[in-house]
């Protein structure tokens, strides 16, 4: 990230809604800046006025103006100490973790807290055990990059054996130390004045008060439920879920099942319950492309597999050859993006392939009008999150189960009533529903002069690269609006991420920085120019689909306007010049020190070091 050469932004002019005119306070304030108002520069002039003396002339002659501060005695970028408090335990806030206490070894500036509501890490992969519960993306391609792990017992694996891994993983790198548990953060509020989040965390019912310098959101882009807004929901008597909030000691095996939803989580179940239930319908509001598997051509037959025992022993006994097989699929993960490019021939070729392949799997299927309304698409393959589908549509074919598009006209004590009028009745009904993602935190988030998201973001969110959103001092999220999520590694970009804010965090405690805030402006253009370029990209197809924010049209929020790699050269370059910078003194500068840099050591420490990486 291209930090150096960061200007203080918030001098001169309008700086987080409030007007600030670079007034000189002669040295006599408490020297602290606030939002960079008070440094001592004179009203925008950076050059003074003719003939007039500078600040610095008034320094060597022995006066003190605004933006003097005494020498520091110390070293330039000596480091303080700063607090991280990371909320969510998933994938995110795990590979925070390691890259802190690991990777990166940076306990000497940051002292990291992560609080999870949950029992035990895991996140997703811990609180979504409905059947059939798997990832789609293979899985040598969804592992934290640092723990590798060659024993993956399919190409797509269970979820159950996914969260076993992640909380292997924390063990075994000691990631827990860092966790708070059983602790929902409640309330974060900015304070200007120290420069810090003020948290609230209820942990277990007793009330914990914190504060932090940098807020961490890593509470992932599908974890609030969303019930359906169907009338008389409250009023089943018989067993109500939701994918996400599974009830593993309900016994659904030979029961009446409706399965409401027809996205990833609705599919996964379907396919894993029709066998073993007395009667299933899936109640479905649009169809959807039932489509190939993400990296199919890595399979032998385009199907999921089970890796043989010889297989993991060669990933385990031979790491290059586990390393190969990693990259081809992470290549292959990472280029789907021209899946998703409209009218690129991937796109093309991805549709036939789709649609044959449905024509194929609907052929048991008795009801020639479900058949038609199943493949009457009329937007492309990826415009709702693309949903392989191994056996899904195959499941219709079986006498006890139906899909129905019949439109639900509320729920009652025993069952579904469809607007036909038409009485269902069940056991259990699934709402395999999806999630909330309006991308508004699930805590009262407060920033700088009572700005809230919640407010903001009623209508669409908007954030700067998904990581960061004015009025939010050190605020960042992961997979925040326009996540890279529609292809390539999640857990890749997770690791961007995190060495990108680390860098931020670094530059904070080591430049005497308060906090930086991206400038509105900055976050306008980016946006404009995101939803520019997404119109090139199925998403915006007419399709109601959570990229969507749940709508037909319009407004993409759900996908990064980029491939993975585009989002990487961003990260790692994004300049300063796109933030408001406010220091803790009233010199940006104080962090020069005693003039020493902390090689120096007084004169003792090695002068030449450099020279160690020349070449001779
Ligand atoms: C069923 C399902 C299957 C998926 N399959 C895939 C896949 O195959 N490939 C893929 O790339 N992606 C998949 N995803 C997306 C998946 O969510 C991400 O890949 C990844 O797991 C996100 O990790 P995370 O740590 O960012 O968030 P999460 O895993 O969602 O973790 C967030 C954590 O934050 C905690 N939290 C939330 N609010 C609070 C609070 N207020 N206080 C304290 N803690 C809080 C939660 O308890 C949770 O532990 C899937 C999602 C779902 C729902
Ligand atoms: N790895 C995997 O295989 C996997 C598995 C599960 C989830 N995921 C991830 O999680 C995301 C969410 O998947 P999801 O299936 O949980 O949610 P989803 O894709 O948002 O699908 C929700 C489904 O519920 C339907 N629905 C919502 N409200 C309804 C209502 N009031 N009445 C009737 N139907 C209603 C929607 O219908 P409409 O389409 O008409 O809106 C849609 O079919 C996926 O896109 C994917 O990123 C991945």
């Amino acid at each position: 990230m291209a930090m150096n050469g960061t200007t203080n932004g918030s001098t001169n002019g309008t700086t987080n809604g409030t007007t600030t005119n670079g007034t000189t306070t002669n040295g006599t304030t408490n020297g602290t800046t606030t939002n960079g108002a008070t440094n001592g520069h004179l009203n925008g002039t950076s050059n003074g006025h003719v003939g007039e003396e500078t600040p610095a002339t008034k320094v060597a002659n022995g006066q003190t103006p605004g933006n003097w501060v005494p020498c520091a005695e110390k070293p330039a970028y000596s480091r303080r100490k700063i607090r991280i408090a990371c909320v969510g335990a998933g994938y995110s806030g795990l590979t925070l973790a390691h890259k802190i206490d690991h990777e990166l070894k940076l306990n000497d500036v940051t002292d990291l807290v992560i609080y999870e509501k949950n029992s035990a890490v895991g996140g997703t992969w811990f609180e979504n055990t409905y059947p059939g519960v798997a990832c789609d993306i293979p899985s040598h391609a969804y592992g934290f990059l640092f723990e590798p792990n060659p024993n993956w017992s399919k190409f797509f694996s269970p979820g159950a054996e996914i969260n076993e891994y992640i909380q292997r993983t924390a063990k075994k790198w000691n990631l827990e130390r860092n966790i708070e548990f059983n602790s929902r953060v409640k309330e974060t509020v900015w304070d200007d004045e120290s420069g810090k989040w003020k948290i609230q965390v209820d942990q277990d019912g007793t009330l914990k008060h914190d504060e932090a310098d940098i807020l961490v959101n890593a509470t992932g882009f599908l974890n609030k439920t969303n019930w359906p807004v169907i009338e008389g929901l409250a009023d089943f008597k018989g067993k109500l879920v939701h994918t996400s909030k599974w009830d593993n000691e309900y016994d659904w095996t030979n029961k009446s099942v409706a399965v409401i939803g027809n996205g990833s989580s609705g599919i996964q179940c379907v396919t894993a319950m029709q066998p073993k239930v007395k009667k299933l319908v899936n109640f479905v509001r649009n169809p959807t492309w039932v489509s190939v598997n993400f990296c199919f051509d890595k399979t032998p037959d385009g199907l999921n597999f089970e890796y043989t025992e010889e297989q993991k022993n060669e990933f385990s006994s031979d790491p290059k050859a586990h390393f190969k097989h990693r990259r081809e699929l992470e290549a292959s993960v990472n280029g789907f993006f021209y899946g998703m490019y409209k009218d690129h021939p991937m796109q093309q070729g991805l549709k036939a392939l789709c649609r044959q392949q449905m024509e194929e799997r609907v052929q048991g299927i008795k009801d020639p009008e479900v058949v038609s309304r199943i493949l009457d698409l009329d937007f492309n393959p990826g415009c709702r999150r693309l949903t392989p589908g191994e056996g899904y549509l195959e499941a219709f074919a079986n006498d006890n189960a139906v899909m129905s598009f019949k439109p639900i006209e509320r729920i009652t004590e025993d069952g579904i009533r469809t607007v036909d009028g038409q009485e269902h009745k069940f056991d259990m009904i699934v709402c395999a529903t999806g999630f909330d993602t309006t991308f508004i935190p699930s805590w009262d988030l407060v920033g700088r002069n009572g700005a809230r998201l919640d407010e903001r973001w009623k209508i669409n969110p908007e954030a700067f690269f998904s990581v960061q959103v004015d009025t939010m001092p050190n605020y960042f999220v992961f997979n925040g609006p326009n996540p890279a999520v529609s292809h390539g590694s999640v857990l890749t970009q997770i690791s961007w991420t995190c060495d990108y804010l680390l860098r931020w965090a670094k530059k904070i405690a080591t430049e005497d920085i308060k906090s930086i805030d991206v400038k509105r402006e900055a976050v306008d253009d980016y946006n404009v120019y995101a939803q520019e370029f997404l119109k090139r990209m199925v998403w915006s197809d007419g399709c109601h689909s959570w990229y969507k924010n749940g709508k037909g049209s319009g407004h993409v929020t759900g996908v990064y306007p980029g491939t993975i790699l585009h989002l990487k050269d961003c990260l790692e370059n994004i300049g300063g010049e796109h933030f408001n910078i406010d220091y803790r003194s009233k010199n940006r500068f104080h962090f020069l020190g005693n003039g020493e840099s902390l090689h120096d050591k007084s004169g003792a420490g090695d002068l030449a070091y450099y020279m160690d990486t020349m070449n001779i």
